[in-house]
């Protein structure tokens, strides 16, 4: 089974799946799980998303005026193991991005294949590497050119050779059925536009009872039309949190049982703005484990 994920697809050659396919669409879509009547604007949503993670890969600092905190400070409080963080690139932990700690529910063994989705500065699919070992292997894949050049000499600066980037969507995944032994995801499915979508996709590229390990941010309440829309809290993963009550929906419609869910109350905004936004409609992380049950 291992054999039918491809090993050595450069970077720089692979299309950017799932944009691409969204482009030649309606520009206007509405496809979120809680069936508001106002489109989103995707591709503007997608180029903000994509305009954020460049100024993160470039190494962020306090002039960058994100809306989210980034870096070891944030590895930290999220309760990354130090030992773990200490051995990786400093241009990979400085980028780092992620809204909670998943790897110890995603069990990770040696052999395992694994894959996240939005790979940004590679600190999570570094620390997967190693815990999977010479005989495992981790796929990242994000659509954003600067993170994934980021990520690859950092790839190279750690010698993890277990380690392949590609450029694509959680949305459209270039790998084959059945192929994976986990998924992560740090903060990234609630940047998609298509939450159901990206669901979809991780259980069809995982094996069944193979596992699915991510932090997401979620909303108690929903969230108004200028806050779905607004692209700076979309950037920021607020936009696109999904309601807690539609996750255990979308979970059971993508094939997936035996959930965990924990909180991370660790996590907290740096802009005023994005903090009393989660405040007033419960946008709060998440972590979620659950398996594959095809
Ligand atoms: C919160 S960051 C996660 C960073 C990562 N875990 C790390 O170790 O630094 C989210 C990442 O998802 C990427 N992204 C945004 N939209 C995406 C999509 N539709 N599919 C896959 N990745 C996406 C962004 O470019 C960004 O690098």
């Amino acid at each position: 089974m291992r054999d039918r994920v491809s090993s050595t697809i450069d970077v720089d050659r692979v299309p950017v799946l799932g944009w691409q396919r969204a482009r030649g669409r309606a520009d206007l879509r509405q496809s979120r799980t809680d069936r508001s009547t106002v489109a989103i604007d995707e591709r503007e949503l997608r180029r903000e998303v994509a305009a954020v993670y460049r100024i993160v890969a470039d190494r962020p600092d306090e002039d960058a005026d994100l809306e989210f905190p980034t870096g070891r400070g944030l590895a930290a409080r999220l309760g990354y193991p130090p030992a773990e963080i200490g051995r990786l690139p400093a241009a990979a932990v400085d980028s780092f991005t992620g809204v909670g700690y998943h790897l110890d529910l995603a069990d990770l063994a040696d052999g395992d294949v694994v894959l996240e989705f939005g790979c940004g500065s590679g600190t999570d699919a570094f620390v997967a590497a190693a815990r999977v070992g010479d005989s495992g292997r981790v796929i990242g894949v994000d659509p954003v050119p600067e993170q994934l050049a980021n990520a690859s000499r950092c790839r190279e600066e750690a010698g993890a050779a277990n380690v392949s980037l590609w450029r694509a969507t959680a949305e459209a995944l270039p790998l084959e059925d059945g192929t994976v032994d986990v998924v992560l995801s740090n903060g990234t499915i609630s940047l998609s536009p298509r939450p159901e979508r990206v669901f979809a996709e991780a259980s069809r590229v995982l094996r069944p009872g193979g596992r699915l390990a991510v932090s997401e941010l979620v909303g108690e309440r929903r969230l108004p039309d200028r806050v779905r829309t607004d692209p700076a809290l979309w950037a920021a993963g607020i936009g696109g949190a999904v309601r807690i009550d539609d996750c255990a929906d979308l979970l059971e419609t993508a094939g997936f049982d035996d959930v965990t869910i924990r909180e991370n109350p660790w996590y907290e905004f740096v802009s005023d703005r994005a903090r009393g936004v989660c405040q007033q409609y419960g946008v709060e992380s998440v972590s979620v484990r659950a398996r594959c049950r095809r």
